[in-house]
Formats: C-alpha cells, sequence, structure tokens
C-alpha cells in the first residue's frame, strides 16, 4: 500500500501537505526534487484566490519559485503551466511577465510548449481563449530528456527516403516522432471522465508526457500548487514519488481519495494515446464555388 505523508517525508511514496506550499518547501532539502510541475493559481479572481494587483501576484511567485529553484536537482526541470491575466478586456500573457524571473534565477529556457485545447469561455470581443502555455525551463545543460519516452506515431510510417545512401530505407524514426511543442490535450470541462470538484486540473496525460520526459523511475516530483492531486496521480503511475501542498482542505481531501482509487486501479483517466475527437473528420466537405457578382456594364 503507499505511503501518504502529510508533512516532508523522504521515505514516503507521495507527500499532500495541507497549508501553504512555502511552509513545505521550507522542510524540503537542496536538489531534492527532479521536477517542479505546476499551474499556479492564475490571479483570475478564482473561487479559493483573492483577485491581486500583478506586481504583487510576480512578487509572491518569486517567493515560491526562488524556493523551487533550490530543491531542484542538477538534472532537474521546472515546468510552469500559465495561461492570461484578463484586466478590463486586456489580455496579459502570463508566461511572458514570469520569464524573466527564472532567468534572475539562472534556469534556462528549453521549451514554451503552447497547450491548445477546445473548451473554454466564449469571448465576444476578441477571438476566445484556446491555448495556456507551459515554460520548461532547466537548471543546467545535463538535464534529464527521455524522448524516447513520449513519442508520438509518425503520420506516414512506411514512408522511406527515395535517393541518396539511404535510399529504400525508413525516413523516420520507427519509435515515433518527436510530439514538438503544441500539444493538443482535452482540458478537463464538464464531460470529461477525470472531473472533480476542482475549476480548474490538469489533465492527467498532460502531466504524464512531461514526467516520463523530464523524469526517471524513483525520481520525486513536486508540484507546489497541488490542487487535487493530478500530478501526484502521473506521478505514480510511473513509478515516481510525488510532493504537494494545497491550502483548501476540500481539495486535498479529493487528492487523496483519487490517490487511493488509483491505486486500487478505479480512477478514470483519458489514456495518453487517445486520439482528440475532431468533429469536422466526420462531416461533409462540399468543394467551394466561385461567387460571380454581376456588374452593370457602363
Ligand atoms: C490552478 S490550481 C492547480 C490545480 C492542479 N493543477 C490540479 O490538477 O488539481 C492552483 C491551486 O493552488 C492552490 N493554492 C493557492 N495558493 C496556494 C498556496 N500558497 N499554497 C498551496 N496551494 C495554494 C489553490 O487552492 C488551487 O487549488
Amino acid at each position: 500500500m503507499l505511503k501518504i505523508a502529510s508533512h516532508f517525508d523522504p521515505v514516503a511514496d507521495v507527500v499532500l501537505f495541507e497549508g501553504d506550499c512555502l511552509d513545505l518547501l521550507r522542510d524540503i532539502p537542496d536538489r531534492f526534487v527532479k521536477l517542479v510541475v505546476t499551474s499556479p493559481p492564475y490571479n483570475l479572481g478564482k473561487s479559493y484566490e483573492s483577485r491581486l494587483d500583478l506586481s504583487d501576484y510576480l512578487a509572491q511567485q518569486r517567493r515560491v519559485i526562488a524556493e523551487c529553484v533550490r530543491v531542484l536537482d542538477e538534472a532537474g526541470s521546472i515546468c510552469w503551466q500559465v495561461g492570461n491575466y484578463v484586466d478590463d478586456g486586456e489580455i496579459i500573457p502570463l508566461d511572458i511577465a514570469l520569464y524573466p524571473i527564472f532567468t534572475e534565477f539562472g534556469l534556462h529556457l528549453r521549451n514554451r510548449i503552447v497547450w491548445h485545447f477546445e473548451h473554454g469561455l466564449h469571448a465576444s470581443k476578441r477571438f476566445s481563449g484556446r491555448y495556456e502555455v507551459i515554460l520548461w525551463l532547466t537548471r543546467g545543460d545535463a538535464y534529464t530528456f527521455n524522448l524516447d519516452a513520449v513519442r508520438v506515431p509518425q503520420k506516414y510510417p512506411n514512408k522511406k527516403h527515395f535517393k541518396g545512401p539511404n535510399r529504400g530505407q525508413l525516413s523516420g524514426n520507427p519509435l515515433g516522432k518527436n510530439p514538438g511543442d503544441v500539444w493538443q490535450i482535452p482540458n478537463v470541462k464538464a464531460n470529461h471522465v477525470e472531473k472533480t470538484i476542482h475549476p480548474c486540473q490538469f489533465p492527467v496525460e498532460l502531466i504524464e508526457r512531461l514526467i516520463l520526459a523530464l523524469t526517471d523511475e524513483g525520481d520525486w516530483v513536486l508540484d507546489p500548487f497541488i490542487g487535487v492531486g493530478t500530478t501526484a496521480i502521473a506521478a505514480l503511475m510511473h513509478g515516481r514519488r510525488a510532493i504537494g501542498a494545497e491550502v483548501v482542505p476540500e481539495y486535498v481531501a479529493v487528492a487523496r481519495d483519487r490517490i487511493h482509487r488509483a491505486e486500487r486501479g478505479e480512477l478514470r483517466i483519458r489514456p495518453m494515446e487517445r486520439p482528440v475527437y475532431d468533429p469536422r473528420a466526420a462531416r461533409v466537405i462540399v468543394p467551394p464555388k466561385i461567387v460571380r457578382i454581376e456588374t452593370t456594364a457602363g
């Protein structure tokens, strides 16, 4: 049975701390975690957060980021997943606002991953927001990156070189292709099998890909804002250990329950390999016609 600790414990499988992440981080030794992956409060006035001035928000985030950098392994990564801060109809991309904080701490940006999804609020005075961003940064140049663990199927797996010394051989990697830096993964809204009481939980598959690529078995994964425990579930599914904090007791209870159900094999999770449903694929496409505008000869 999994050992779930409620305070820092280096021999637990999971640490679920109920309280402010800075109080948990204080107890974590330097260089202890291989990956920090999180979606911090967005400053968008959700039920669990009081809306802050942007500069106060960034100062608050800076304190958490400083601690995350301290506990990060030499070969480790930080993945900070954020959307846009919307102020009076104007959007401020939070990844752009946060980027200088990470570079100040000497981290190196490896990818700015665009997470594209289909569901969300319908805007009427701008295009509806349908992506968020993951800033993936590393402490150094010798970082863990297991590309083979996250390859996706080639579009044309049997395509061969048609000339040159490799003529006749497969042109693509038979293990699959690099998934790229634009990821289409459904977000967790009402119909999603993973939906809980949380208003903005991660889909498990989003975190699985990061964990498989950026950690090895047995590594610790930290989520300072763990919500209903999605990061812990993704970590445990792949033989990693997880540590996280959450201020709302109801979310901690849901996280604990989800972990127990995952352990018993009873938690419904959308599989990573499942293609995204595309309603356009079922539509009959009618070829376009030229529109003739009648002109009267002058
Ligand atoms: C965007 S949500 C993260 C959801 C999470 N990714 C999941 O899949 O459930 C941010 C979470 O941070 C929590 N939170 C806000 N301030 C916090 C703090 N200082 N320490 C720990 N958790 C905090 C909020 O209650 C909220 O659940």
